[in-house]
C-alpha cells in the first residue's frame, strides 16, 4: 500500500450566495478521499458535481466551510498564506492549455518559471532542464523558442505538463485535462501522463467526466454527484461491478471507442456484474 499522500476529510465547500434571498447550496458536502503517492485518484461525475471546486480546494485557491485537507503531515487548510513549498510540491493542469499559457511567451519562459521560483537562476541549467523536460513530453528541444500559437492543442496539452513537471512535484491535479481534445489526441496525452507517472513517482487527483478513459489513468476512482460522494474503490472494481446505480448510470451515458467496452457499458448492471 502506497504511502498517503493527500487526505480529504468530510470537506464541505460553499460559494457565497447570489442574493438576499437565496441560501448558498453547498457546492461540496461531506467529500472525504485518500491519495496515496505515485498513485492516480480519478474523480468523476457529471458538470456542475463539485470536481474543480475539490480541486480548487487542494491547490488552496478555496477554503473549506468545515473539514480538513491533509498533504503529507501538513494540514493545508489550515495555511493562513499557501507556502512556497506547497506550490512546487502541488502543480495543476487544466483543460484549456491554450488559456492557461502565456501567449506572449516563448515555450522557453513558459518552462523556465518554475524553475526560475523554485529551483535556479542560472541560465545553462534552465535551459538545459527545459530540453529535457520538452523530450521527456515528446516534443523537440528546439521548439523552446516557439510561441504558444505554433502549437496544436495536444502539443499545448505537452507544454503545460512540462510545465508542472518543471518544479519536481509530488502531486498533480489534472482538472479535465484531455476533455478538449479530440479522441485520438486524449489517448496519447493519457498515455504520456501515465508514462511520466511511472518514470518520475508523481501522483495525480485526476478529474474527469468519461469512466471509460478514467479507468485507464486511476488506481482508484471516486464517483460524485451533487457534490457529494457516490462511490469509491479500485477503478477496475467501480467499472466493471458498479455498487450503485448511479455509477451505473454515468457508465451507461459513457460513449466508448472499444466495441468491447460499449457493448458492456450498455449492458444494465446486473449483466455487468456478473460478466
Ligand atoms: N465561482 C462560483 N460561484 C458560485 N457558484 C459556483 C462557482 N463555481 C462553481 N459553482 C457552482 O458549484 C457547483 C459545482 O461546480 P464545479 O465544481 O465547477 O463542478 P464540475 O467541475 O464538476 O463541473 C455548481 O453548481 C456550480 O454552479
Ligand atoms: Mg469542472
Amino acid at each position: 500500500m502506497a504511502e498517503e499522500l493527500l487526505r480529504i476529510e468530510d470537506v464541505t465547500i460553499s460559494y457565497p450566495s447570489r442574493g438576499w434571498f437565496t441560501r448558498s447550496v453547498p457546492a461540496v458536502e461531506g467529500v472525504s478521499l485518500t491519495l496515496g503517492a505515485g498513485q492516480t485518484l480519478g474523480v468523476v461525475g457529471e458538470s456542475g458535481s463539485g470536481k474543480t471546486t475539490i480541486a480548487r480546494a487542494v491547490l488552496r485557491l478555496l477554503g473549506c466551510q468545515s473539514g480538513r485537507i491533509w498533504f503529507k503531515d501538513h494540514e493545508v487548510t489550515a495555511f493562513k498564506r499557501v507556502p512556497k513549498w506547497y506550490r512546487r510540491e502541488v502543480q495543476a493542469i487544466f483543460q484549456d492549455p491554450t488559456a492557461s499559457l502565456n501567449p506572449a511567451w516563448t515555450i522557453e519562459d513558459i518552462i523556465a518559471e518554475p524553475i526560475r521560483v523554485h529551483e535556479s537562476n542560472d541560465a545553462s541549467l534552465i535551459r538545459s532542464r527545459v530540453s529535457e523536460l520538452l523530450t521527456q513530453v515528446g516534443l523537440e528541444p528546439e521548439m523552446a523558442s516557439r510561441r504558444p500559437i505554433a502549437f496544436s492543442g495536444g502539443q499545448r496539452q505537452r507544454i503545460g505538463i512540462a510545465r508542472a513537471l518543471a518544479s519536481r512535484p509530488s502531486l498533480i491535479v489534472c482538472d479535465e485535462p484531455v476533455s478538449a481534445l479530440d479522441v485520438s489526441t486524449q489517448s496519447t496525452i493519457v498515455n504520456l501522463l501515465n508514462d511520466v507517472q511511472r518514470e518520475t513517482g508523481v501522483a495525480y487527483l485526476f478529474i474527469g467526466h468519461d469512466l471509460a478513459l478514467m479507468r485507464h489513468v486511476s488506481d482508484r476512482l471516486a464517483v460524485v454527484h451533487h457534490g457529494r460522494l457516490v462511490e469509491e474503490g479500485p477503478a477496475e472494481q467501480v467499472y466493471s461491478a458498479p455498487q450503485q446505480a448511479y455509477t451505473a448510470d454515468l457508465l451507461a451515458a459513457t460513449p466508448s471507442l472499444d466495441p468491447h467496452t460499449r457493448r458492456r457499458a450498455l449492458a444494465g448492471p446486473a449483466e455487468r456484474k456478473t460478466c
